[in-house]
């Protein structure tokens, strides 16, 4: 595939005009003037989830795109839109982008790394305390009017100061997660990744590489951060759960599909681990019913990275991605650089 790049249809080279972009979904106006500044843009400003047949045909002659996770790029977009030489996702995470089917046809990829990671962090920090402590579960009790008395046992969680952090993916995020439990909250911390961190980052936070079964079985604040794919696939499942303690709690922040979600309802309704706290779902918008029965989980709309200042930097990174990659400049954050240097 040395030359997929330049077998690739041209879309807006020189002497067609400006390259045309997609923008497939409502992004904050500033970014859309700046991509117009650099070509034809199609826009979204109704933010329309499209079908994957709208999305071919929105595609049509399009040289980028600018992608959230809602927008699948596989082999059959790729084949229908043989001009598109970029998608840049505004996420981390990239489990929408067949990355195999994009290197075979040199397309570019980008994401949003890094700008995201302090802000997602604090967000799971916060949902795994929201878990601990019964935060969302007492709240609801209190605003339906149920509440008569003070008494010694109501709404009792677990502490979340001195516990021990478990962290599966010790990614950036994870990194930042396991920073604010060692440091801010005296937590002792254990994580489980396919490597290990370098001994200079581990020490700071104390944390401890350990297996998956010593991570189900020690932690008492499990939190997932680690990409999805099909080997993390039902990563947290009945056979998991069950070797957690019936004290723990368990927060994702990272993707739906990483939990089974059915194994997880049925958990916590049977009191099999204490608390849950989701941000992400499998089949997302939709929540599996047995999670909306449970009263011991906190469950939020995916809004892990939702301050305005981290969206806004997550799109801007996006735009910058999309701009450089279509003139000549050098993309801050390729997933596949290996096609950058493909003859077009
Ligand atoms: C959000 O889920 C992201 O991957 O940035």
């Amino acid at each position: 595939m040395a030359d997929a790049m330049s077998s690739r249809a041209s879309a807006g080279g020189p002497g067609e005009g400006r390259p045309r972009v997609l923008i497939a979904r409502a992004v904050f106006p500033q970014v859309v003037q700046r991509l117009r500044a650099h070509f034809e843009v199609e826009d979204n400003p109704d933010d329309t989830v499209y079908t994957r047949a709208e999305l071919i045909e929105r595609l049509r002659g399009k040289a980028g795109a600018l992608t959230t996770g809602s927008e699948r790029i596989d082999a059959e977009v790729l084949d229908a839109n043989p001009q598109l030489r970029v998608v840049a996702n505004m996420a981390v995470g990239y489990n929408n982008f067949d990355i195999p089917a994009c290197n075979a046809r040199g397309v570019l990829a980008t994401n949003t790394p890094d700008v995201l990671t302090e802000t997602t962090a604090d967000f799971g920090f916060a949902l795994m305390m929201a878990a601990a402590r019964r935060i969302a579960e007492s709240e609801h009790f209190l605003r339906s009017g149920q509440w008569s008395r003070w008494s010694y046992d109501m709404y009792t969680g677990s502490d979340v100061h001195g516990a021990t952090l478990g962290i599966l993916g010790m990614g950036r995020i994870g990194q930042a997660i396991a920073r604010r439990g060692a440091l801010g909250f005296g937590m002792r911390v254990i994580y489980h990744n396919r490597s290990r961190l370098a001994p200079e980052l581990e020490a700071p936070l104390g944390a401890r590489h350990v297996d998956k079964a010593t991570l189900l079985r020690e932690s008492d604040h499990l939190v997932l951060v680690l990409p999805y794919s099909a080997q993390s696939h039902h990563a947290i499942g009945a056979a998991e759960l069950a070797q957690m303690k019936p004290t723990a709690t368990l927060t994702n922040v990272a993707r739906g599909g990483i939990v089974d979600d059915a194994a997880l309802a049925q958990a916590l309704r049977e009191r099999r681990i204490a608390a849950a706290a989701l941000d992400v779902f499998e089949g997302e918008p939709s929540v599996h019913p047995g999670l909306l029965e449970v009263p011991n989980v906190v469950l939020t709309p995916h809004i892990a990275s939702a301050t305005v200042a981290t969206r806004r930097a997550m799109a801007e990174l996006a735009a910058d991605n999309l701009i450089a990659a279509l003139t000549a400049g050098a993309p801050p954050t390729p997933i596949n650089p290996e096609v950058l240097g493909r003859p077009r």
